[in-house]
């Protein structure tokens, strides 16, 4: 049966009557079957999983979503409550960020680029809302996909600065059967963008496959994957970029882990996805 809980009192009177191990999942609802691999993943590695619903106000910017991003608790339940038993904590706002909240959590290189370079402040609202997360539930393992690749890197970076002794565990990116990377963001999409967006995982498909075949030139896999884009009138690329997997900075010859990154929109809606290269 799942459990739901709301306060900080009432999330750390239920922890305090655990046993065993804890996986904590953050997200900000409207659950899908990406979010839900998480669950599972955690589920099955953990006696004890906590999942936190929380849209969380700080990492959206000025001119972003935040207002209008979807929000569906009942369904969420019942699908966490099908995935296994889980920890509800639902937060309010209020309890999370006091009116004169001044305290941030930043990790600073690894956020310069991609996400980070085009939504500013976005990370630091990650991190500081994660930390508090982590802060709360102590969790011995936390859940994140692949598909958020930054947030990923950022995360794992935060853990090892502040000593948080947690294991970052990454699920793949779990897609449509036509190949678009799940997301909450894709209910923004209209009939004809949603029909038009799956060519950003057939692009970075593409890249992928003559990297298999020995393409090791990134500005190459970049152009390849730019144009089959660019040949879909609805879709307007923001950027496509080929980083090492380890610093995130644009490199230009493939000889480390690396992966292309890209946003792209389809109308006002903003889409990022990722592959990995080697
Ligand atoms: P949200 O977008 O709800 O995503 C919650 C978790 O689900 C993240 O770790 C995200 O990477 C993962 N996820 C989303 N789509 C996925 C997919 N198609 N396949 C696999 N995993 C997927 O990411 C956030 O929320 C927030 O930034 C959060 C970490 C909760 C902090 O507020």
């Amino acid at each position: 049966m799942t459990r739901i809980v709301h306060t900080l009192g009432e999330l750390r009177a239920v922890l305090s009557k655990m046993t065993g191990s804890i996986g904590l999942v953050p997200t900000m609802g409207f659950l899908h079957a990406g979010h839900l691999s998480l669950i599972h993943l955690s589920v099955s590695q953990n006696t004890n999983t906590v999942v936190s619903i929380f849209v969380n106000p700080t990492q959206f910017g000025p001119t972003e979503d935040l207002n209008k991003y979807p929000r569906d608790i009942d369904g969420d339940l019942v699908k966490i409550n099908n995935a296994g038993e889980c920890l509800v904590w639902i937060p309010d706002a209020g309890s999370m960020y006091a009116d004169d909240h001044q305290t941030w959590v930043e990790v600073t290189k690894l956020t310069t680029t991609l996400e980070g370079a085009q939504r500013p402040g976005h990370f630091r609202g990650v991190t500081t809302i994660v930390s508090k997360l982590f802060n709360a539930v102590q969790p011995d393992k936390a859940y994140f996909g692949q598909k958020d690749l930054q947030q990923v890197s950022v995360i794992k970076r935060m853990v090892a600065d502040l000593s948080y002794p947690i294991e970052i565990v990454v699920g793949k990116t779990i897609r449509e059967a036509d190949g678009l990377a799940m997301s909450s963001r894709n209910s923004y999409l209209n009939l004809e963008e949603r029909k038009a967006a799956p060519i950003l995982f057939r692009a970075l498909s593409e890249a992928e496959k003559d990297f298999q075949q020995g393409e090791r030139n990134a500005s190459v896999l970049v152009a390849k994957v730019i144009a089959m884009i660019e040949s879909e009138p609805l879709a307007q690329i923001q950027y496509v970029t080929c980083s090492d997997l380890k610093t995130l900075q644009q490199v230009s010859e493939l000889t480390q882990p690396a992966a292309i990154s890209l946003a792209v929109y389809f109308g006002k809606t903003r889409l990022i996805d990722n592959i990995l290269l080697g």
